[in-house]
């Protein structure tokens, strides 16, 4: 991303010269829209008559984007805290700062792993956003914050008055899991709430809306008399740089897509990556942008908008007897039932509201067992699409009931497989067709078929969801280690193409795995000509279902056969010794893909080496690694 930095025709002209532009634009092109957002407001900090002196070593530790400087924090301010892994806790947080600011709140927003935990025990106002990840547990950059809160070092916060927002998806087991303890072991601290926990389903909004006005109104019951709104300067003990940054920078900021504005990019190619003989069709789209809209930085992800199957939405419309073309009125839209389910609605993904109303639509005693059992719920929820709920427990609805309780659409998140250094105004995915065997016949995940299916031409409404956790070393020089099996090689694909061409000297070193050598082998021959190049420097394999025999594929560890299937952390086991060399010379280490199995099972053998070559006990071991995380070198973007 970057700022529009020629005036436009009416403006003044700009007051900085040719090489002050340049500067300018080397030190912005690549932030983000939060960061782009702290930097304004930062900037107007500074310009502002008698602002304190504001230092930038302050906001420099990892992940301290959203952080101005701050000399000290008044006593009233709100500070909103977020963990968030895709993105959605985070905007959240970005929309309760704004309306705090407009409110003439004091506020100021951190991520998690940037809050100053020491902090913690003088705040009186702090708002809390959280997304639940993996089976219950916090999103990566609030790990830190989690555990020391849970922890026996945790302050007494009597003083405190708290709000907590729990994000998560109520088809999972451990439903708002993270937000709930957090809320509970706040109140535990002596803090009292200034709302109830809220619990945000994956129609965040439904309860994020009402939630931040809840918060916003006790706080502007709670603010004294003689507290002026933060454009007054001399009222402030911050920086008016934290508070004001939004508002200011409005006028300036490019038009990128977000997720409520996405763009429409075409799509140029559409390749299947598997063979024949493949049980998985994972595919690479390449779309054509528009940078300005769509900039991306190797390590995020792309957000896409999918429409469901036609095929499938007629199916549903008959197996519940309704027709597509009726009339349902949904808050100020007004569209055919048919349209409601292509474009805005979650056929494939159903949620527990959902299952109870339609339990109570129906007669199904089965139905109303399974609701009865938490584990058979969720089991029922994870593997039943809205047409096989249908045809096997029948129940009568009426098209606009059916509209309101089925859950809004949520765009789905893939790895940008590609770096803009090397493909230039394209952006690359690597996408693995989900396909299940249904009641009756296939069923398929939305999005994942909605790409498999594209054809060149066609288009697809996408924008960029940033990771700033997920990033290549600044340091160029720098080692870096890759861990991704199946479509988790995607960002890997990026990295080792934007190394390449801008001619990073650290060396990259890949492990991947997938089922076959022979079917499932993605971008093998991309692979082995960075091999050749020397931009990619180790590559080490497991194709877990083969039996192959030491290396026929030139330069390439293969798996040397066996009974037991051999995963990547096999490989990364085998690699210890030199795995542990390049962490203590200053490596990064990356995994992405799976989050059920892969993720957990790599980062235990990444504890089993550290204790094994670096001779450190368990506690030590995982201290080593939690350290690599705050020092943004071990990141991992799973899913
Ligand atoms: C940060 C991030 C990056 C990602 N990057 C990538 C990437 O690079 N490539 C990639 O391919 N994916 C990636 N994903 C995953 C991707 O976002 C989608 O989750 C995935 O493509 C499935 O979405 P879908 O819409 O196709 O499926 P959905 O419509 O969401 O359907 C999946 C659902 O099908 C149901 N289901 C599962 N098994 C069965 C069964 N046996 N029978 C019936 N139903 C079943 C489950 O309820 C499951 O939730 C990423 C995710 C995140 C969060
Ligand atoms: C791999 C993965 C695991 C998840 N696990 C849970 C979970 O255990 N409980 C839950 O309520 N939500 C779970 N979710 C749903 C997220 O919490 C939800 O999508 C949320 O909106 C994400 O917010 P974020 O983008 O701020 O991280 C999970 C999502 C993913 C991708």
């Amino acid at each position: 991303m970057s700022l529009p930095l020629s005036p436009p025709p009416s403006a003044s002209p700009l007051p900085l010269d040719a090489e002050q532009r340049a500067l300018l634009e080397q030190l912005t092109r690549n932030l983000d829209s939060a960061t782009l957002w702290w930097l304004s407001g930062f900037l107007a900090g500074l310009a502002t008559p008698g602002a304190a002196t504001v230092s930038l070593s302050l906001a420099s530790a990892a992940g301290a984007t959203h952080s101005p400087a701050r000399p000290e924090t008044a006593a009233d301010t709100l500070t909103i805290v977020y963990g968030s892994q895709t993105g959605n806790a985070r905007r959240v947080a970005e929309t309760l700062l704004a309306e705090a600011t407009d409110r003439g709140l004091k506020a100021r927003l951190l991520r998690a792993d940037a809050y100053p935990l020491a902090e913690l025990k003088r705040e009186t106002r702090l708002a809390l956003v959280i997304s639940t990840q993996g089976d219950g547990d916090p999103p990566d950059d609030a790990r830190g914050f989690v555990e020391h809160l849970l922890g026996r070092r945790a302050p007494k916060l009597e003083g405190l008055r708290f709000a907590v927002l729990g994000l998560g998806d109520s088809s999972y087991a451990k439903f708002c899991e993270i937000g709930r303890v957090l809320d509970a072991r706040l109140a535990e601290l002596g803090g009292t709430r200034i709302t109830a926990f809220g619990e945000a389903d994956v129609d965040v909004e439904t309860v994020a809306v009402p939630w931040r006005a809840e918060v916003l109104r006790t706080l502007e019951a709670l603010r004294p008399a003689d507290t002026g709104a933060i454009g007054d300067p001399s009222n402030a003990a911050l920086p008016r740089a934290a508070i004001i940054g939004p508002v200011a920078a409005a006028a300036t900021m490019p038009t990128a897509a977000t997720r409520e504005a996405p763009v429409v990019a075409e799509l140029l190619a559409n390749l299947r990556l598997t063979g024949r003989g493949s049980d998985r069709d994972i595919r690479h789209l390449e779309f054509a942008i528009a940078p300005a809209a769509l900039d991306y930085t190797p390590g995020d992800a792309a957000g896409v908008w999918p429409v469901q199957d036609p095929a499938l939405v007629e199916a549903i419309l008959g197996a519940a007897g309704l027709d597509g073309d009726t009339p349902v009125t949904q808050g100020a839209d007004t569209l055919p039932l048919r349209q409601w389910l292509a474009e805005r609605r979650e056929l494939t993904r159903l949620h527990r509201p959902f299952l109870k109303a339609h339990a109570g639509r129906g007669d199904s005693a089965r139905l109303a067992a399974t609701l009865a059992d938490a584990a058979a719920t969720t089991a029922l929820l994870q593997t039943t699409p809205l047409l096989d709920l249908l045809a096997e427990h029948p129940a009568a609805w009426m098209a606009t009931d059916l509209v309101a309780a089925l859950r809004p659409l949520a765009p789905r998140l893939y790895s940008i497989a590609s770096s803009r250094e090397a493909v230039g105004d394209e952006l690359h995915l690597t996408v693995g067709h989900e396909v299940f065997q249904g009641r009756d016949g296939l069923r398929h995940g939305v999005a994942s078929h909605y790409l498999a299916t594209l054809k060149e031409g066609d288009t697809a409404r996408l924008f960029i969801e940033r990771n700033e956790r997920f990033r290549l070393p600044p340091d160029a020089s720098r080692d870096v280690i890759m861990i991704g099996p199946g479509t988790g090689v995607a960002p890997f694909r990026g990295f080792v193409q934007h190394r390449a061409a801008t001619g990073a000297s650290g060396r990259n070193w890949l492990f991947f795995g997938n089922p076959h050598f022979r079917s499932d082998f993605l971008y093998q021959v991309e692979w082995q000509k960075a091999l050749k190049a020397g931009q990619l420097h180790r590559l080490d394999l497991a194709f877990s279902r083969d039996a192959l025999r030491e290396s026929p594929h030139g330069g390439v560890r293969a798996p040397g056969g066996g009974s037991h299937k051999v995963y990547v952390q096999h490989r990364i086991q085998e690699q210890g010794a030199e795995l542990w060399r390049w962490l203590q010379d200053g490596a990064h280490l990356y995994v992405c893909g799976d989050a059920t199995r892969m993720a957990k099972d790599v980062h235990a053998t990444l504890l089993a080496i550290a204790q094994q070559h670096g001779g450190l006990d368990p506690d030590a071991a995982a201290d080593y690694f939690s350290g690599l995380e705050r020092e943004a070198r071990y990141a991992r973007d799973v899913y």
